[in-house]
């Protein structure tokens, strides 16, 4: 069935395509999470580890949305490893790093997804999608949470 919802198929089209790239900076963001969460090492293990878990799945809920998100818009996610390293801005981590600098990772990750989110959220606006425009502001809301939540172990 035809998408009749009061938005241009460019403008859904648009917004997904930014959703898109959101969902390649979280996806990258969740995995560095998941993997420190079973690398840290040192006096820090428990409440780190405790938290990265916390964090990875408050995370993997915002990911189901925003793919969701994008379905709903009525295109497909596109969702591999190779699309994902594609577009994100977030880098891999290969090595182990010390709890200190896994956290200081992690809030750069954050950044990046939480400019990433505003920059989309500015064409939203002028596409008048409300309910992205909300979804966007819950998402910023978490990840600054999150960024909150790990610099104040630093
Ligand atoms: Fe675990």
């Amino acid at each position: 069935m035809e998408i009749q919802i009061g938005l241009s198929d460019q403008s859904r089209s648009r917004i997904a395509e930014g959703l898109q790239t959101l969902l390649a900076d979280t996806y990258a963001t969740y995995l560095k999470t998941q993997n420190f969460h079973w690398n840290v090492m040192g006096p820090e293990f428990f409440s780190l580890h405790l938290l990265f878990e916390k964090q990875y799945e408050e995370l993997a809920e915002n990911i189901d949305e925003l793919a969701e998100r994008i379905r709903a818009l009525g295109l497909y996610v596109e969702a591999s490893f190779s699309v994902f390293k594609e577009k994100t801005a977030v880098k891999e981590e290969s090595k182990v790093l010390s709890g200190r600098e896994m956290v200081q990772e992690l809030v750069k990750a954050h950044e990046i997804v939480i400019r990433s989110a505003r920059n989309l959220a500015q064409i939203v606006e002028s596409e008048n999608d409300a309910a992205t425009q909300d979804f966007l502001g819950k998402t910023m809301n978490m990840h600054e949470k999150q960024s909150w939540m790990l610099r104040s172990q630093v």
